[in-house]
């Protein structure tokens, strides 16, 4: 084993990369801060059964992709899959529900783990930022969530993402639904897998990408017939504010998501330049979901996107975030008395909000130089023995490459005014 290799499935974060992440995270969380979500942080790990009865005993997540352990003490903990089982376990025991202010609106960002068959876009940890609307039944929260996704997508630059929109029916329309898919698929001609499936997520079938799978299943019932009248003229109204705001979307009646919660509303938004793994980002409506794990009839509805296809997705498009150089003032002295009177510079300018760095480790011009490039700084503040015999420290402007001397006791003042 090579002691500097990261765990299958996963990678690290580095600068320069990393500070598009950054950005990202940011981009997808800004429409949510100015839409009254507030930011809910949950640990990393869960009691197992928290997953197993929320995002369900029949998904891939739960089955074969949980990281699950027992602790020394004996509890049951998953690392946790995915984030709304989460979101609203500690919405729950906060009582945040019985405050008299629903919908509780909540945002979050971080890590997640499955134990995935990585490939490209596919990885073992991932992050996402996500958000959650618990509490509503309100075609128009629904339609809200959807519109700052798209919002946030369009403002990092994103263009060629897809939003493709279904509703799965609730408690009353998709157990009739259920048995008729069921019925017809028991005729078909599947392996013994897939027939399991039937049994268990007959919905599921109709994902299958297989092509022997898929021409069997030209006649089968679509869930559209038989949706309830109350779930249809909400889906209706889901897509007439979709419609009004400007947001295209497709329907996609095959849209099964991979998560058993999921009631009415479902949408994924996917990327062409992704390979297999084209979805960016997921969610939908859950109106069951706090009763399965114990609590009141909370209707919720909510998203993530996986910042990590979506920085795959930016590259693919070629889209390159405007991301401000870190540094704007690069200190270079030259000798142990500008050594003390750049460092006191430098954490002047910082303390006065400007971002500054120093040349460390006593460097010569040229190395320091090269650093004070590398750095991406607008302006370098160099100084010799002389410069300050002279009372001086010399200012460069390292697009124009002009230089000029500045006494000591202006330095500060300068800068900011140079940099507004
Ligand atoms: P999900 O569709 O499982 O939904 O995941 C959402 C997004 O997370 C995906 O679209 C993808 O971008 C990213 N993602 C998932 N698995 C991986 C992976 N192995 N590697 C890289 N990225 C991945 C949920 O997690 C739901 N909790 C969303 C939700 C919130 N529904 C309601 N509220």
């Amino acid at each position: 084993m090579n002691t500097f290799q990261a765990p299958k499935g996963t990678y690290d974060l580095l600068p320069p990369r990393s500070a598009t992440f950054l950005a990202v995270r940011e981009a997808i969380a800004a429409p949510l801060r100015d839409s009254g979500y507030g930011y809910v942080e949950t640990p990393g790990f869960e009691n197992v059964e928290l997953f197993a009865r929320g995002v369900g005993e029949s998904t891939d997540i739960v089955t074969k992709e949980m990281y699950a352990f027992e602790t020394k003490g004996g509890d049951k903990l998953a690392l946790r899959p995915e984030g709304t089982a989460s979101v609203l376990r500690a919405a729950l025991e906060a009582n945040l529900h019985r405050q008299g202010n629903l919908p509780v609106k909540l945002w979050y960002s971080g890590s997640y783990y499955r134990y995935e068959q990585p490939q490209a876009g596919r990885y073992r940890h991932f992050s996402q930022v996500g958000a959650e609307a618990i509490g509503a039944e309100d075609p128009a929260l629904d339609a809200e969530l959807i519109i700052l996704a798209d919002q946030a997508y369009r403002s990092l630059g994103l263009r060629e993402f897809r939003i493709l929109l279904n509703s799965l029916g609730d408690k009353e329309c998709r157990p009739v639904y259920r048995e008729a898919l069921q019925n017809f698929l028991r005729d078909l001609d599947l392996d013994d897998d897939t027939r399991r499936r039937i049994e268990i997520n007959p919905l599921r079938v109709l994902d299958d990408k297989r092509d022997a799978v898929q021409k069997q299943l030209g006649g089968a019932p679509m869930l559209r017939d038989y949706l309830c009248d109350a779930c249809k003229a909400y889906h209706e109204q889901v897509r007439e504010l979709l419609t009004a705001a400007g947001v295209a979307f497709e329907d996609d009646e095959k849209l099964v998501r991979g998560l058993d919660y999921y009631t009415r509303t479902t949408f994924e938004f996917v990327h062409g330049g992704l390979g297999s793994q084209s979805a960016v980002g997921g969610g939908g409506r859950y109106d069951g979901l706090s009763e399965m794990i114990g609590g009141p009839a909370l209707p919720s509805v909510g998203w993530a996107l996986g910042v990590d296809r979506t920085v795959l997705a930016l590259e693919a498009e070629g889209v390159e975030l405007d991301i401000p150089a870190a540094t704007s003032v690069y200190a270079v002295p030259l000798g142990d008395e500008a050594r003390r009177v750049l460092f006191g510079i430098v954490t002047d300018l910082r303390k006065a909000g400007v971002a500054a760095d120093f040349s460390y480790g006593g460097k010569g011009l040229k190395g320091a130089m090269k650093n004070a490039n590398r750095s991406g700084a607008r302006y370098a503040i160099v100084a010799g023995e002389r410069d300050l015999a002279d009372g001086v420290v010399q200012l460069k402007d390292m697009e124009s490459g002009e230089q000029e001397p500045v006494p000591v006791a202006e330095v500060l003042t300068r800068l900011r005014a140079l940099l507004g």
